[in-house]
């Protein structure tokens, strides 16, 4: 049977977000912010196993407890110089283990994604896993779009008309995931989306919302701590 598993690129070091500790170690609540993103995956019925692609560097995943994880996650130490390349390293790597098969679906997670819900997760699931390419999570632009020269003044505006913003997760499967990353290697590549567009693919856009935005900058930190506050609330 098909399974599906996920995958967090986690090996990144947050340069934006102005910090020493890699973004995805920040407090959150109680927790670094990379416990979410593996929570809402792992409590997941149809997800059968959970991967942390680390950067072989990496001095902090062994400062928390994952305990409570422990029937789903797989840690891997294998992350590489872009995001593209640990998904990809992270892919063979799975592969290697045996804990894959070609044709099982992959859901690759920013580590920097903590307010994904269940709902958007299993809408992504039930929209694509009949899908013959793949999809992903992804919101209507909603602001104006304007392109700027390089003194930031304005070249000219843009048609939002049919503009998406991608997030992830991104599900496709494992063989034309890795097919892809390999082909695009090199190139600038920053979901994986954008490596099966390459191919003269059409991944579907599965309608999300801005509470999964990426935690990039500091006061996207600030508004994820609000969100997860409100949930433990609730
Ligand atoms: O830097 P950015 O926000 O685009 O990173 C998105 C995700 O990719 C994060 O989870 C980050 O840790 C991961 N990443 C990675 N390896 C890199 C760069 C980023 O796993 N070399």
């Amino acid at each position: 049977m098909t399974k599906f598993i996920a995958l967090i690129p986690a090996a990144g070091s947050g340069s934006r977000m102005g910090n020493a500790l890699p973004k995805q170690y920040l407090t959150l609540g109680n927790h670094p912010m990379i416990y979410y993103a593996i929570k809402t995956l792992s409590s997941n019925a149809n997800i059968a196993k959970v991967f942390v692609v680390l950067s072989p560097e990496d001095q902090d995943w062994d400062h928390y407890d994952w305990h409570e994880f422990s029937a789903k996650l797989i840690v891997l130490n294998c992350g590489g110089a872009t995001r593209a390349e640990s998904v990809c390293n992270g892919l063979l790597a799975m592969q290697q283990n045996n804990a894959v098969d070609t044709q099982d679906w992959i859901l690759v997670h920013d580590a920097a994604r903590p307010c994904l819900t269940t709902l958007q997760l299993d809408k992504l699931i039930e929209e694509v896993c009949e899908d013959p390419v793949g999809g992903l999570l992804a919101v209507p632009a909603a602001d104006t779009l304007k392109r700027g020269d390089a003194k930031h003044r304005i070249v000219r505006t843009e048609s939002r008309e049919n503009i998406w913003q991608a997030q992830t997760p991104q599900m496709f499967r494992h063989e034309l995931l890795v097919k892809a990353l390999q082909q695009t290697e090199g190139k600038m590549i920053t979901d994986e989306a954008s490596a099966i567009e390459a191919m003269g693919l059409s991944p579907k856009l599965v309608i999300s919302d801005s509470y999964n935005f990426k935690v990039t900058y500091p006061q996207d930190l600030a508004l994820a701590e609000l969100i997860i506050y409100k949930r433990s609330i609730a």
